[in-house]
């Protein structure tokens, strides 16, 4: 069968690496990266740490407004898909990457393949929720890796489809972390002991679009006491210079201000870290996954199992309470449920795509 994925932001390199390993058995996979990131360290350097083969087509989108970056994308895949012929179409996540290979792939009547499926923050002003209710009702095959997300698409009327695989960020964090613990030095590097700091990433719009809020979690980061690294992201990086707070991305004290890092450097930049503060997707189960206590600067997460269990604390607006926060995930809780799976949710991925080839001749 021949496969096409669409992939352009960050989390779906590396979700894809792991998927494409399995895919590439027994499938022909076509590779479209619609170069929604395309800094060098938001995109190029998974495909060389993770060995993924380069994309067939890079469709060098870019950075733009929703509208126009979505246009682009869809106008150009659609091209691909129009020339390429796939039998069907993989699309991961909630960017708008996933989304524009999905209203293509519907509308030229190709069947479409959602990985990461299910997932519901129920806040509609986040655009990624809008990506993933449209992603999900124009797919045929739903992948979901929780109870919860299953659980989603069924209050939503979607039942046919939905196979519960597990977390594919799981099968990548199991297959990398070994690796990345011979080739990393990155503790060395930054002179870090285990344990002994917050590893920090934000990057959601609602928090850096808005320069009040933005201001409070720099001003947080500085105050959580020990030693801190905030790997600042694109988007972060560019509304602090737009608002003027260029000045808050030096490091200073105990706090230090990086470029992003690399899968294996930050792999185990995760494992060690005492307290994760972050309001990535990716990074909340990877805390996770590593038994990390995660404190999500978000009023709401998608990730609810992780809540629940009690690793991950949303601070919603008290960003003033994060020091304080911090200080008190000393103990850490007892009970550490698997709600990612086993860690072969791609090798069910590609099994589930060989088994429902009839999907594709209907
Ligand atoms: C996107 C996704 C988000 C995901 C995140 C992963 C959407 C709507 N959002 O957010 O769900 O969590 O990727 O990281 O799809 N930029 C660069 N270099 C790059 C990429 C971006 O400088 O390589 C800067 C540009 O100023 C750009 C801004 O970052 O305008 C935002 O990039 P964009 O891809 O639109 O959204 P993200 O915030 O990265
Ligand atoms: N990540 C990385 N380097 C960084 C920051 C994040 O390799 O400097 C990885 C992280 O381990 C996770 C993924 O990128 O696997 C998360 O991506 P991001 O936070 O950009 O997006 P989200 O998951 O919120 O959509």
């Amino acid at each position: 069968m021949k496969i096409l994925t669409v992939v352009g932001a960050r989390p779906q390199f590396i979700k894809a690496a792991a998927v494409s390993r399995e895919l590439r058995k027994a499938h022909a996979e076509v590779l479209v990266h619609t170069g929604q990131h395309y800094d060098f360290l938001m995109s190029e350097v998974f495909f060389r740490e993770l060995d993924v083969p380069a994309p067939d087509y890079n469709l060098e989108v870019g950075s733009a407004s929703h509208a126009i970056q979505s246009a682009q994308m869809m106008i150009r895949i659609e091209e691909v898909v129009t020339k390429e012929k796939p039998d069907r179409m993989l699309v991961y996540g909630d960017t708008n990457s996933t989304l524009a290979g999905a209203l293509v792939g519907s509308k030229l009547q190709i069947p479409v393949a959602h990985v990461e499926a299910g997932l519901r923050s129920f806040n509609k002003s986040m655009p990624e929720e809008i990506n993933r209710i449209l992603t999900d009702h124009v797919c045929d095959l739903l992948f979901t890796p929780t109870d919860t997300a299953s659980r989603n698409l069924a209050r939503e009327g979607i039942t046919e489809g939905v196979y519960q695989v597990g977390d594919v960020m799981y099968d990548a964090l199991l297959h990398n972390i070994v690796i990345a613990e011979k080739r990393s030095s990155i503790l060395d590097r930054l002179k870090l002991q285990p344990r002994d700091y917050v590893l920090a990433t934000i990057h959601r719009a609602a928090n850096t679009d808005g320069r009040v809020r933005l201001e409070a979690i720099m001003n947080a980061i500085a105050r959580v006491g020990i030693a801190a690294i905030l790997l600042l992201h694109p988007r972060t990086r560019d509304r602090l210079k737009e608002f003027g707070l260029e000045g808050m991305m030096h490091s200073s004290g105990n706090v230090r201000i990086m470029d992003p890092v690399g899968y294996f450097d930050m792999l185990v930049l995760e494992k060690n870290a005492r307290v994760i503060l972050t309001d990535s997707g990716g990074v909340q189960k990877e805390a996770y996954m590593f038994k990390v206590v995660c404190i999500t600067v978000r009023e709401e997460t998608e990730w609810v199992e992780t809540v629940e269990a009690g690793w991950n604390i949303l601070a919603g607006n008290s960003l003033d309470l994060i020091p304080e926060l911090i200080q008190k995930t000393r103990t850490e809780p007892q009970s550490h449920p698997d709600f990612y799976g086993d860690g072969t949710a791609a090798k069910r991925i590609a099994q589930t795509l060989e088994l429902r080839r009839d999907g594709i001749s209907k």
